[in-house]
C-alpha cells in the first residue's frame, strides 16, 4: 500500500470488471476511499446487475480499503448524480473522478441503426458528462479535484466503430472543455487512451502489438489523481498507455494557411488549395489500407 492518495475520496466508473476495477482497486490501495459504480451490463450494455459493483467493494474491503458501491447508469443524469452524492454522502467530499465505463456495438456505418448509435454515444460521451457535471459542482466549491475521461486511439477514426469513436473523440474535447472552465477553481482535467487485456479488447479482430494489463492504466491514474500531477499543472491532456509505454498526444492545431486577398472564389481555392494548404495524411487510413492488403493475402493484420 503506498500513500499517492492517502485522504482522497475517488469515484470510478464501470469498476467493476477490466480497467475501472484495476484503478478502483489501486486508488485503495494509494490510500483512497472508494465509490465503485457499475452498472454490471454485457460489452453491449445488456442484463444489468448490482452483484459486479458489489464483488469489487468486498476485495477493497478485505484488502483493508474503504469503499462503497453503485450500481447505477451513468448514462443517466440521475445516475451521474448519484455516484457523488453518494461519495459526499459516506465520505463528506470527492477528490476524483475516473470516468471509465463503456460499452460497444460495432456495425459499419452503412448499416448502423439508431439502437447501435444512441446507447455507445449516451454510455461513453454523456456518461462521462453526468459524472464530470455532478463533481465539478462540488470541486469548484471545494477549489481542488481532479476529472479524468477514459478515450481511445479510436478517436482518430474508426471501420467499424464509428459510434464508439465519435463518443471518445467527443471525451476529449469535452475534457478540454473542463480543463479550461475550470482551471480558475483548481480542478484539472485529462483524458487516458488504454490499451489493455480485457474482455473489450479480445474481441478486436486484430493483433494488437502494443498492449499491457490493466495495471498498467491504473498506475497512471492513480499519478493523475495525485497531489503531485496537478502541482505540475497536468491538465488538458491526452495519454496513451499501453504497457511499458506512455505517450502524450499533440493539441489540435492549425498546420498551414492561405489568406485570399478580396475574398474566396471556388476557382481561386482550386489553384491555391492543393499547392499550399493541402492534406495532413491521416496514419489510420495508411493503417487500414494496410489491413485490408494483409487480410487479402490471408495473415492477421497487425495494429
Ligand atoms: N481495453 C482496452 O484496450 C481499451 C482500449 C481503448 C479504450 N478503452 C476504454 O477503457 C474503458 C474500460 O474498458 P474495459 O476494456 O475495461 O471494458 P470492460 O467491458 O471490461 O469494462 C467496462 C465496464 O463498464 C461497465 N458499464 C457499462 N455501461 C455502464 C453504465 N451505463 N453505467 C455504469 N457502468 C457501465 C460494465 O458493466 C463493465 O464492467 C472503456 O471506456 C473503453 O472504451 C479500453
Amino acid at each position: 500500500m503506498g500513500n499517492f492518495l492517502a485522504g482522497k475520496v475517488v469515484a470510478v466508473t464501470g469498476a467493476g470488471r477490466g480497467i475501472g476495477r484495476a484503478v478502483a482497486l489501486a486508488a485503495a490501495a494509494e490510500g483512497a476511499r472508494v465509490v465503485v459504480n457499475d452498472y454490471g451490463v454485457s460489452v453491449e450494455g445488456a442484463s444489468p446487475t448490482s452483484e459486479v459493483a458489489e464483488a469489487v467493494v468486498k476485495e477493497i474491503e478485505s484488502a483493508g480499503g474503504e469503499a462503497v458501491a453503485v450500481a447505477d447508469d451513468i448514462s443517466t443524469m440521475a445516475g451521474g448524480q448519484r455516484v457523488v452524492d453518494v461519495a459526499m454522502a459516506s465520505y463528506g467530499r470527492i477528490d476524483g473522478v475516473v470516468c471509465v465505463a463503456g460499452i460497444l456495438r460495432e456495425r459499419m456505418l452503412f448499416n448502423m441503426t439508431e439502437e447501435e448509435w444512441d446507447p455507445v454515444v449516451a454510455t461513453h460521451l454523456k456518461g462521462t458528462f453526468t459524472v464530470f457535471r455532478a463533481a465539478s459542482a462540488v470541486m469548484r466549491k471545494q477549489r481542488a479535484g481532479t476529472l479524468i475521461g477514459f478515450t481511445s486511439g479510436n478517436h482518430q477514426g474508426s471501420v467499424s466503430q464509428a459510434n464508439y469513436s465519435a463518443a471518445k473523440g467527443g471525451i476529449i474535447s469535452l475534457v478540454r472543455s473542463a480543463a479550461l472552465g475550470l482551471n480558475r477553481y483548481g480542478v484539472t482535467a485529462n483524458a487516458v487512451a488504454p490499451v489493455a487485456r480485457t474482455r473489450m479488447s479480445a474481441g478486436v479482430p486484430m493483433e494488437l502489438t502494443e498492449i499491457g494489463e490493466p495495471e498498467d492504466v491504473a498506475a497512471l491514474v492513480v499519478y493523475l489523481l495525485s497531489d503531485g500531477a496537478a502541482e505540475q499543472g497536468i491538465t488538458g491532456q491526452v495519454y496513451t498507455v499501453a504497457g511499458p509505454k506512455i505517450a502524450v498526444w499533440a493539441q489540435p492545431r492549425e498546420l498551414r494557411s492561405a489568406y485570399a486577398v478580396g475574398g474566396w472564389t471556388p476557382e481561386r481555392i482550386a489553384e491555391v488549395l492543393p499547392g499550399s494548404v493541402g492534406v495532413d495524411p491521416m496514419p489510420m487510413l495508411e493503417r487500414v489500407r494496410e489491413m485490408r492488403r494483409a487480410a487479402a493475402e490471408g495473415a492477421r493484420p497487425n495494429a
